[in-house]
Order: structure tokens, then C-alpha cells, then sequence
């Protein structure tokens, strides 16, 4: 009887022993915006979320700033393994060879956030998500960023304005197109590099949603930001597919409802945290904020449609069409 007391005994000291020496399951999630932004913070809430569903067995590493990997750099390691989590904005999905996904570039293509949930919440949003399986990524979920406004050193009160002028763009051929039917010059650049790159002067001016330009302190280096809302920039959250289809199915269920809570965050707060980026920056007094007329973003507006069009060919006609279908969106009623 009392061996069999001290066996039971050992064997319990050996379980929790096991226990305790069982590493929890780490996911380094990196990206390249600062924290006090909508991408920022969702990102810790979904470590926090992790943390609380998992019972502390994964652990989430934000690396946010570019501190681990710049734009491009991210992807691959995504591929690779050497992150486990990313949420690159839509505009970063071209260079591996989803294009449909700059679809969402598109200048004016959605009038405002409940336009692009539609899309985003919809079944043309999971259709695209899927998109990503071949190239071994799973995708989780949308997070919302904003409305972009055009920055420079010069006022932009129309089209012309921007004529001849270097404008930083994310890595997405809609963009460069943008940009060339306004008559500037597109530069691609990494978000990391942007700052310098305005403040050397080798680029004029860029496209931000304000809270990406005040957190980054771009409103330093430039004088002028005109409000016209004429593109969206959010995110996919994406996985690689082979680290989630490899966890423990109690986990993955886990993580999946830390996913959906912390997605409900990220498109709560993203229109409050840019309208307060927009008020720090005027209160800043450095950049002069133009809130243009209706009459005048309709001349932007038909300046920049056509694009729709032209990148036809490249997004797929479809899927520009089904976001249509979706928003109600029709050109020819400019
Ligand atoms: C940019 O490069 O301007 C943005 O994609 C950065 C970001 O992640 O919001």
C-alpha cells in the first residue's frame, strides 16, 4: 500500500513537473505601425485576448515600428515561419501575387466605413481572404484603418496641384496609377523609410490615413494635407497556414475567438483614433488641414474614377464588379 501511495505520489510530481516545463506556443506578430494607432492596438488586445482564451499556453510577441521586419521583409518571414502573424495592409498583397486585393485602392471606391463593411463582413471579403491559401497564408480577418488625405510642402486644392510632385505610395500598381492621373511622380518606399524621405525632400508629399502621418510625426515634414478622403487603407490579419493548421484544434478555436473580439476592437476604434490623430494635428500647428468643397472632390473624384478602368485588367473585372454590386458604387453616375 505505501509503495503504491509513493507511486502515485512520484507520478504526480512528474505530471505537474511536465506541466510546468511545457513551453507555451509562441506567436510574433510584427508589423510596422507605431502602437498608439488602430493597427497598434488591436494587435496587444489580440496578445491580451491570446493570452486570456489560451490560458496563458500561447504567447503573442508584438514587434510593432518596423522593429523586426519593414514591409516587404514581413511577408516573406511570414512564408518562411520566422513570424507566425502579420496584418499588412491591402495594398501590400500585389507583390506576392494576389492582385484582386488592390481592389481595395481603388480611388472613391467606397464612400465611407459602412460601404467597405459590406465588402469587408460580406462573402466577397471571404472570397478574397481564400485568395491567400496558395500562397500557403491563411487569412483571418479584416481590420479597419481610414480615409486617406493627400500631404505636401504645397497647398492641393486640385488635381493639378499634385502635377509633377513625388508621392510616396505603398507597394500597389492602383496606387502608382493614382498618382500618375493626378500628373505626380509615384515613388514605392516602405512605410519605415517615409519620414526621412519627406524631410530629405526625396519625396514631395504621400497619402495617409492621419493616424498613420501623426504617430509617425510626418506632419513635421509637411506643411500642407488636404481632406479628401479619396482611398481606404486597412488591413488583413493573416496567419501562416501550416503554423495554424498544425495547433491543437482547442487552441486554434481559442485564438479564432481572440481573432473575432479584437476585430470588433480594431473597426470600433479606428474611426476614433484618426479623428483624434486629426485634431492632434492641427492643435500641432505645423500642417495646414484644407477641408476641401463638395464641388471640389467631385473634381478629384473625376479625375481619379477612370482609374477604376484602367486597372481593370489587373484586378479582374469580377472582382471589381462584385464590390460594386456590394456598395452600389456606379461610376457612370458621377
Ligand atoms: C503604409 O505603408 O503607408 C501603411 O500600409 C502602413 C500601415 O501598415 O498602416
Amino acid at each position: 500500500m505505501k509503495i503504491r501511495a509513493l507511486l502515485v505520489g512520484l507520478f504526480a510530481v512528474g505530471l505537474s513537473a511536465a506541466a510546468v516545463a511545457a513551453e507555451p506556443i509562441v506567436i510574433k506578430f510584427s508589423h510596422v505601425v507605431a502602437n498608439d494607432t488602430p493597427k497598434g492596438k488591436a494587435a496587444e488586445k489580440f496578445k491580451e485576448l491570446a493570452d486570456k482564451y489560451t490560458k496563458g499556453a500561447v504567447k503573442v510577441e508584438v514587434y510593432a515600428n518596423s522593429t523586426l521586419y519593414k514591409d516587404k521583409e514581413e511577408m516573406e518571414a511570414l512564408q518562411l515561419g520566422a513570424v507566425q502573424m502579420l496584418a499588412p495592409s491591402l495594398a501590400k498583397f500585389g507583390p506576392l501575387g494576389v492582385r484582386e486585393f488592390e481592389v481595395f485602392d481603388l480611388p472613391y471606391i467606397f464612400d465611407g466605413y459602412d460601404a467597405l463593411h459590406k465588402v469587408t463582413t460580406g462573402d466577397v471579403g471571404k472570397e478574397l481572404l481564400g485568395k491567400l491559401e496558395k500562397r500557403g497564408i491563411k487569412g483571418l480577418a479584416f481590420w479597419d484603418n481610414g480615409f486617406k488625405s493627400f500631404s505636401a510642402n504645397t497647398p492641393i486644392k486640385k488635381p493639378e496641384d499634385l502635377k509633377g510632385k513625388k508621392m510616396r505610395v505603398q507597394s500597389s500598381k492602383v496606387l502608382e496609377e493614382q498618382m500618375r492621373a493626378l500628373g505626380a511622380i509615384p515613388q514605392v518606399m516602405a512605410f519605415s523609410e517615409v519620414y526621412q524621405a519627406l524631410q530629405t525632400g526625396v519625396v514631395d508629399g504621400t497619402e495617409n490615413p492621419h493616424s498613420n502621418l501623426y504617430t509617425q510625426k510626418m506632419h513635421e515634414v509637411q506643411k500642407h494635407m488636404t481632406l479628401t478622403d479619396h482611398g481606404y487603407l486597412g488591413y488583413a490579419v493573416i496567419t501562416n497556414k501550416k503554423f495554424w493548421d498544425g495547433l491543437p484544434a482547442e487552441t486554434r478555436s481559442q485564438l479564432e475567438q481572440a481573432v473575432k473580439e479584437s476585430t470588433e476592437f480594431a473597426n470600433q476604434i479606428a474611426k476614433e483614433e484618426n479623428d483624434k490623430a486629426l485634431e492632434a494635428v492641427r492643435a500641432s500647428g505645423k500642417t495646414e488641414i484644407y477641408q476641401p468643397t463638395d464641388a471640389e472632390k467631385m473634381v478629384f473624384k473625376k479625375a481619379l474614377v477612370p482609374v477604376h478602368k484602367k486597372m481593370e485588367s489587373r484586378i479582374g473585372a469580377e472582382t471589381i464588379q462584385s464590390i460594386y454590386k456590394d456598395t452600389g458604387f456606379d461610376p457612370s453616375k458621377l
